[in-house]
């Protein structure tokens, strides 16, 4: 009998219970026991973790957040740290983990398994910023909850005849600003991958301006650097197109709420699939979806890959927002 921890590392994204929940059932479907580990690596550090049971994980699946808990350890990127780690999960005798989280997450399981601890990945974040996997887990989620807010400011922008600007989050990623802006019918979408001056901006808003319309929604992705913030952008247009601008930081709100029906299937997949392979022998591997296939790859291979941006995408949005 196999005995498998399970831990939620970085910034939570909706769904993750979901996958946790996976993670335990098919573990204990298949005559396995779960450790739970509480914060992360962090936890892992401090010997905070319990074994899990069938109803331990009963009533999460639709519940945002993590029930694990999650956190950012500094120590974990030590070696000091991670031998720490790994002398722990010896002691309560388990033999592999499974770590949900990003790509700062994945890299301490990479660094598992490379101290011969197996480890799989399982893609938790709202950014969907890894390359080998369309989706991430909290993606969905997190592009309906700024749609939804989309949707409530062009009510207001569209009554007060404003521009309003809505920074998403995302990190160095544009996908949570393209997408929700692509479903939020977003008159501008600013994201890092995407050169776009200030002076360009303000000539979009202006030709807008020219034919008539009088509100308009800028989606900006929280990573964006080259044109300031946010603010030097209200600045720019209310001084240069006479517009009335509002800025709207929508912040931690993208990380929570329930799951959509999309990610809570998605989280089921991945962990189901991730306790497959660790009773297949496997390690050193992270899951994916491509094509609607779950898919699994050699974890420093996922690593890799550099993430690329749906520049189709992004010039369409630019034509439909003529
Ligand atoms: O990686 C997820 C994410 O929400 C990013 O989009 C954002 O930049 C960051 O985490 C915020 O982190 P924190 O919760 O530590 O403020």
């Amino acid at each position: 009998m196999k005995t498998i921890g399970v831990l939620t590392s970085g910034g939570d994204a909706p769904g993750m219970n979901a996958a946790i929940r996976a993670v335990v059932r098919s573990a204990i479907y298949y005559g396995c026991k779960v450790y739970g580990i509480n914060r992360g690596y962090k936890g892992l550090l401090e010997e905070d973790l319990e074994e899990m049971n069938l109803s331990s994980v009963g009533d999460i699946i639709q519940r945002g957040g993590t029930v694990l808990k999650s956190s950012r350890c500094e120590e974990f990127k030590t070696e000091e740290g991670r031998l720490k780690g790994v002398k722990i999960l010896k002691k309560y005798k388990i033999d592999c983990l499974v770590v949900i989280g990003g790509d700062g997450s994945f890299n301490g399981a990479n660094k598992l398994s490379e101290m011969g601890f197996p480890a799989i990945g399982i893609p938790g974040t709202i950014d969907n910023d890894l390359e080998y996997t369309d989706y991430t887990i909290g993606f969905d989620t997190a592009m309906n909850t700024v749609i939804d807010a989309i949707s409530k400011i062009r009510d207001t922008s569209s009554s007060h005849e404003r521009v309003n600007i809505v920074e998403v989050m995302g990190r160095h990623c544009g996908d949570l600003a393209l997408y929700s802006g692509i479903a939020g019918g977003a008159e501008t979408i600013i994201v890092p991958e995407m050169e776009i001056s200030s002076d360009e901006i303000t000539q979009r808003l202006k030709t807008t301006q020219k034919r008539g319309k009088r509100h308009s929604i800028i989606v900006m992705a929280e990573g964006v650097e080259k044109i300031g913030s946010a603010n030097d952008l209200k600045k720019k247009l209310t001084e240069e197109a006479g517009a009335d601008v509002r800025v709207t930081v929508l912040g931690h709100v993208q990380r929570g709420g329930s799951p959509t029906a999309f990610d809570r299937i998605l989280a089921s997949r991945l962990g189901s699939r991730a306790v497959e392979l660790l009773l297949d022998g496997k390690s050193a591997r992270v899951v994916g979806i491509r094509d609607n296939q779950i898919i699994d790859m050699d974890i420093q291979e996922a690593l890799s890959m550099k993430k690329t941006f749906k520049k189709d995408l992004y010039e369409m949005a630019k034509v439909l927002s003529i």
